[in-house]
């Protein structure tokens, strides 16, 4: 299983089009939807990142997600909150698109860091459950992105709270520790998605080796050479005699 990974400001409902032909999930966004996390972001742009700043973050995830209708791809919205309840209503946004509402403890710019977005979300565990039980009770299909090389953040114990709480689909950026997917995948009964440097046969066979279900794509996400070249290492994958047998390598919900 293929899925593309959110790029902040570029990764829309047009962007997800163009990957359809590869890849079986698109994580649109992220996208920042309370107003702590919004000055964040605007804080972001001022220094020449791009974010999405829509007037209405979740008119914007509805629009997104309706323009997929119909796309022969998977959606999927990484959001950032520093509060539970806007978790909530798009978790139920997405559910009535049948799209993945993926948490983002993933970021790590020290603005959104700063008022708990992004990766001190792995450092307060206990809301980061509280986020996924929310989105869980909407309805929603739930991907929590992680990262991992955290300091004082064990990914196997946060895999498993997360998953406790509800989570189907774990979403892990590795960064140099591809040896850690193992321990993610042994820790937590979800649907692990592996992700970092995903290019080629060799870098998605690492991590479906490792025990993952999916692998991602990021920054060449916009690159069909790329997305072909793994998506056709993934179908190989499943022919291939180390596969995962309790795995049918399909998102779930
Ligand atoms: C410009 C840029 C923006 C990103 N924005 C997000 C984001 O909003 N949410 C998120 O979870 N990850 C974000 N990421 C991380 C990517 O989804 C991915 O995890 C990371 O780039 C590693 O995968 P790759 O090696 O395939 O690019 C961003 C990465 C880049 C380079």
């Amino acid at each position: 299983m293929l899925a593309l990974a959110s790029l902040s400001g570029a990764a829309d409902a047009d962007w997800a089009r163009a990957g359809a032909p590869y890849a079986d999930l698109a994580v649109l966004g992220g996208i920042a939807i309370d107003s702590a996390s919004r000055d964040a972001a605007r804080e972001l742009v001022a220094r020449g990142r791009e974010e999405f700043l829509p007037d209405d973050p979740l008119a914007f995830v509805d629009a997104q997600l309706a323009a997929l209708g119909g796309a022969p791809i998977r959606a999927g919205m990484n959001v950032r909150s520093a509060t539970v309840d806007p978790i909530r209503e798009a978790a139920a946004i997405c559910a009535d698109h049948d799209a993945v509402l993926e948490i983002n403890a993933h970021c790590r710019q020290g603005e959104l860091c700063a008022v708990g977005c992004g990766e001190t979300l792995l450092r307060d565990r206990d809301r980061l459950a509280t986020y996924v039980a929310a989105a869980a009770d909407a309805g929603a299909t739930v991907s929590v992105k992680m990262r991992a090389e955290v300091d004082g953040v064990d990914p196997s114990a946060t895999a498993r709270a997360v998953a406790d709480a509800g989570a189907d689909v774990i979403h892990v950026d590795a960064m140099d520790s591809e040896p850690l997917i193992a321990d993610v995948a042994a820790a937590a009964d979800a649907f692990v998605l592996a992700n970092n440097g995903v290019r080629d046969r060799a870098t998605a066979w690492e991590y479906l080796a490792y025990g993952a279900d999916g692998v991602s794509v990021g920054r060449p996400s916009d690159d069909p050479t790329v997305l072909e070249r793994v998506a056709r290492a993934v179908t190989d994958w499943r022919g291939h005699e180390h596969r995962d047998a309790d795995s049918d390598g399909e998102v779930p919900g």
